[in-house]
């Protein structure tokens, strides 16, 4: 190909390809020239008209390249030069440097332990309830058959809220029971985990808020087989296959007959012997067959349903799961505590 218009053409795009663009100014006048309204590359264009036929395919070619070799080298430049300006007076900014790792908080040992218990219980199809923690009087005791003046209330140093003691910060999950019998018909069967208070002198062993996971099944026939049954899946679940538990005799006012869990911990070495107080067997919950008293206060007919209801301490569980010796671990947000179960999920 030759002709005085095929060479003005490469002529032109040697020229595109050996221009440098280093400031702003550079990149307009590369741009007014080469990609402007009346740039030099449509002035070419113009000249395809002296150009004999079978040539002009290859010269319409030619300068399409010129214009993509010029659009690009203006991107390109144009990118190069905003970084330039966003970064000017900010030298020591080194953008190849790599970024800061982000820090990952880690779930709290108590979540971590409640979570497991409420996936043992999801897996046989109980449903999570949860609830208020600022709790009327009827809920939280009244309707759970332990009416004002009755013993039972000493168990429990409550935090009242108001001086006619109708409203209170809840002592027990046993308060969702009542809840959720008055708002729902059975079958019911669901777990209640969540945060309780009690005045209670803050110790290693003790403290004024602590966490409980409740547990309520009703239905026709619900026997306390069932419930045997239930916590020794539980048991098995949380601490083994070959865990093994017993069923002590108990009184809570909300249960009849209720009963107290003891697990099978074993009795290896020193820690055992304390911990067990010597017997091996350690307590992780109350139990019982809901009282029909209860089921009458919320609503649900005893000649017609019986259930069975339990409730578990959760922090006791969480000290023994992961070697924690002191309550107040977990109240206190220490970061060094916390950053210790960052590996679990
Ligand atoms: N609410 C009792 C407590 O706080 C624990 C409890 C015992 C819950 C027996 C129950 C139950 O549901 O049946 O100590």
């Amino acid at each position: 190909m030759q002709g005085e218009a095929f060479d003005k053409l490469n002529e032109v795009i040697a020229e595109i390809e050996a221009t440098t663009i280093d400031s702003a100014e550079q990149l307009a006048a590369f741009r007014s020239r080469y990609l402007g309204s009346k740039n030099i590359l449509k002035e070419l264009m113009g000249a395809i008209r002296t150009i004999p036929n079978e040539q002009k395919k290859d010269y319409g070619q030619l300068i399409n390249k010129a214009k993509t070799t010029a659009q690009e080298k203006f991107d390109n430049a144009q990118v190069a030069i905003e970084i330039a300006e966003d970064t000017k007076g900010n030298s020591d900014i080194d953008l190849s440097a790599p970024g800061e790792p982000i820090a990952l908080g880690s779930r709290h040992p108590l979540s971590l332990t409640m979570n497991r218990i409420i996936s043992i219980f999801q897996k046989i199809g109980f449903i999570v309830e949860e609830e208020r923690e600022i709790e009327e009087d009827w809920y939280n005791f009244t309707a759970m058959n332990t009416p004002e003046d009755h013993p039972a209330r000493d168990m429990q140093d409550t935090f009242y809220l108001r001086d006619d003691k109708n409203m209170l910060l809840r002592t027990h999950t046993s308060s969702v029971q009542s809840r959720v019998m008055t708002t729902q018909k059975p079958p019911i069967r669901i777990i209640a985990p969540g945060r309780v208070y009690r005045n209670e002198t803050i110790s290693a062993r003790a403290h004024c808020q602590f966490h409980q996971v409740e547990g309520l099944y009703i239905d026709k026939d619900v026997s306390f087989a069932d419930l045997k049954q239930t916590l020794l899946y539980y048991a098995r679940e949380m601490y083994g296959p070959d865990a093994r538990i017993r069923v002590r005799p108990s009184y809570f006012p909300f249960t009849e007959p209720s009963a107290e869990v003891d697990v099978y911990w074993g009795l290896k070495n020193e820690t055992d012997y304390r911990i067990t107080k010597g017997t091996g067997w350690l307590e992780i919950m109350g139990c019982g067959m809901v009282d029909p008293n209860v089921l009458k206060n919320c609503g649900i007919d005893p000649e017609v349903y019986t259930g069975f209801a339990f409730g578990m301490g959760i922090e006791r569980q969480a000290m023994l799961q992961y070697r924690v010796n002191d309550i107040r671990w977990f109240f206190e947000n220490d970061v060094r505590f916390l950053e210790q179960f960052e590996a679990e999920i």
